[in-house]
């Protein structure tokens, strides 16, 4: 969706920051500024600031940071329009409509019933529930010791016994056969004609983060099969980007997720307060889910089923994970079969107990991998440590590496040294310290270098930005176009106009970033801690240092893209170059 600069600034501009955040966090003001209790993580004394001035908050103890509609993306998980719709809204001020194109009118619209209908479909499942048609289904829940506040919370229906039921209430509701079949609600059969998919279960509608019901699950109550029957993906039902449980775990405070198999057990975990379960919907976990699941934390606990499978799923699990970033630990159920059966025996303490106990997800998959090997034998134990080195080559980064093998060494009592040897020997039998079956190509090594030179434009950018007197300095020797990352240029083309026009606003830099992805990271750029080095001196030389090598990577880049022939460009190069050797002798000064 697209809204034009002029409109966003104008909701900006009608929504103070500090009023905003004043209605989600007690603000008191100190100087110019306003301070509070962080809302994006525990703390017991204010850290959270948020600046009337600048338009922008900045938390000094978690880094979180941003303008109004940051604001609202992080605390309430919208997106951008979303937040955009909100503030428009409380500030009266009317969104010109979109326009969009002839089919892309048609699918909106087409979602747009496509939810309505599940919508209906949940609610007439609900009121069944609960008017006595579906008294076996209430007794079938209160059996499994569901509280009536998350048979509410999760709006628990009853699909009940007659044949198209909930069909014929849809089209009294005025919706066509062929959506309510898009809805995925029905079947059709040649001569019966419509019938109903579900049908004396009891149904779990499973709504997307936004609380929005987009598909449902079904259980047969008691034996029977399929024992959950779920609706088929449809254009608002895709299972690899949704996650049951989400639309309320994403407001959870745990700065991490539980992540489960089954419907039953997120919400047995919801009910013993552990409100930061979600599950996969009967899939195995996909790099969609993880994506989505980094939006909200960094960490992930599996509490997958103790049995074989399970214990698979959890393993297939943590590599899709750490490819997100996010670190995986294992839970174990034992001597329960799930989370559910778990809290119903045992309690939430128990569980809480289980979460501290929680075992860090490499260390567990070398547990599993054990049961391999006879580790009594000599030959055993070598083949075994030999292929626990071939995972620890997987680990990209130094530090985490050595830490890792450290760990190893200490569990499987060999010697540090010993096996930091046998990881180095794999690794290059291997080729590039990486598994076999993803061998690290030249790109990868070409990204690596790529994204230590995105990080030096990061931080200059962020210090330009931070502080006037270093712009000043530093503005005839870096132009916006030394920054190659696209991201970077703008924010920088945006940054020098305001400078020139001596009206630095950042949080209206800020509004030229819709997407959510790179409206965080330009979030992020105003409030890196660029100043954790100690002395000033120190300061200075990093900073030199930065803009010498931004400006070297630019003349580079500049130099591989010259035609032969361009004369005037290779003099301009020849200058730059020049310009850069003074650079050597600049002092840029920080304080
Ligand atoms: P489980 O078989 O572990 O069931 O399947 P459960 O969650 O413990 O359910 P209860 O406690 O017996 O009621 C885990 C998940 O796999 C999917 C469902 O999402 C289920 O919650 N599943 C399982 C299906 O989609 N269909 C099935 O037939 C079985
Ligand atoms: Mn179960």
């Amino acid at each position: 969706m697209y809204y034009s600069d002029e409109v966003i600034e104008e909701v900006r501009s009608k929504n103070d920051i500090v009023d905003v955040i004043s209605g989600y966090v007690k603000l008191q003001k100190k100087g110019r500024d306003y301070f509070g209790l962080c809302p994006f993580h525990n703390e017991k004394s204010p850290s959270f600031s948020v600046s009337r001035v600048k338009q922008m908050y900045y938390c000094f103890g978690c880094g979180a940071g941003g303008n109004v509609f940051t604001f609202l993306m992080e605390y309430e998980n919208y997106s951008f329009s979303e937040a955009l719709k909100f503030l428009a809204d409380r500030a009266g001020v009317t969104l010109p409509r979109q326009e969009y194109s002839q089919e892309a009118k048609e699918r909106a619209d087409t979602k747009a019933i496509l939810l309505e209908i599940n919508k209906a479909a949940a609610q007439y499942y609900y009121v069944q529930l609960k008017n006595g048609r579906g008294e076996q289904a209430l007794s079938y829940l209160k059996n499994r010791e569901l509280s009536d506040d998350m048979i509410r919370a999760f709006g628990l229906g009853y699909s009940n016994k007659y044949g198209d039921d909930l069909y014929q209430y849809l089209r009294s509701k005025g919706y066509s056969s062929d959506m309510i079949s898009k809805a995925g609600l029905i079947g059709v059969d040649e001569q019966k004609g419509a019938y109903d998919k579900f049908w004396n279960r009891v149904m779990f509608p499973i709504m997307d983060v936004n609380s929005r019901v987009i598909g449902f699950g079904g259980r047969v109550m008691g034996e029977g099969k399929p024992k959950y029957l779920n609706s088929p993906e449809t254009m608002i039902f895709d299972k690899s980007r949704n996650l049951y449980g989400l639309h309320r775990a994403r407001s959870s405070k745990r700065h991490y997720f539980l992540l489960c198999e089954g419907y039953m057990d997120v919400i047995s975990l919801h009910q013993a307060g552990f409100t930061n379960a979600v599950a996969s919907l009967g899939t195995a976990l996909t790099p969609g889910h993880a994506s989505l699941i980094k939006r909200y934390v960094k960490e992930v606990y599996l509490t997958y089923d103790s049995d074989e499978a399970g214990t698979k799923a959890a393993l297939r699990a943590m590599p899709i994970l750490k490819e997100v970033g996010i670190t995986a630990k294992v839970i174990r159920m034992d001597p329960y079969k799930d989370p559910d059966e778990f809290i119903k025996n045992l309690g939430q303490d128990a569980f809480e107990e289980r979460i501290q106990k929680a075992r860090n997800g490499f260390m567990f998959s070398l547990e599993v991998l054990e049961r391999n090997y006879d580790l009594n034998s000599p030959e055993g134990k070598t083949d075994f440590m030999r292929e626990a080195a071939r995972r620890l080559t997987e680990f990209d980064e130094e530090v985490e590496r050595t830490n890792y093998i450290e760990a190893v060494a200490a569990t499987y009592r060999v010697r540090y040294e010993d096996l930091r040897k046998l990881v180095s020997r794999v690794a290059v039998q291997t080729g590039q310290g990486r598994p076999a079956e993803r061998p690290k190509t030249t790109s990868a090594r070409k990204k690596e270098k790529e994204d230590g030179i995105q990080k030096s434009q990061k931080v200059l950018l962020t210090w330009m930005i931070e502080d006037e007197a270093v712009f000043r300095q530093i503005e005839q020797y870096i132009a916006p176009a030394d920054f190659s990352e696209g991201l970077y240029r703008t924010v920088a083309e945006l940054l020098y106009e305001q400078y020139a026009s001596e009206d630095v606003n950042p949080a209206k830099i800020m509004n030229h970033f819709t997407d959510e992805e790179e409206h965080r990271e330009v979030a992020s750029l105003f409030h890196t801690k660029i100043r954790e080095l100690s002395t000033e001196r120190e300061q200075e030389k990093a900073l030199k240092e930065t803009v010498i090598r931004v400006k070297n990577h630019s003349i580079d880049e500049a130099a591989r893209r010259l035609e032969p022939t361009d004369m005037k460009g290779f003099q301009q190069l020849m200058d730059a170059k020049r310009e850069l050797k003074d650079l050597q002798k600049l002092h840029i000064s920080v304080n």
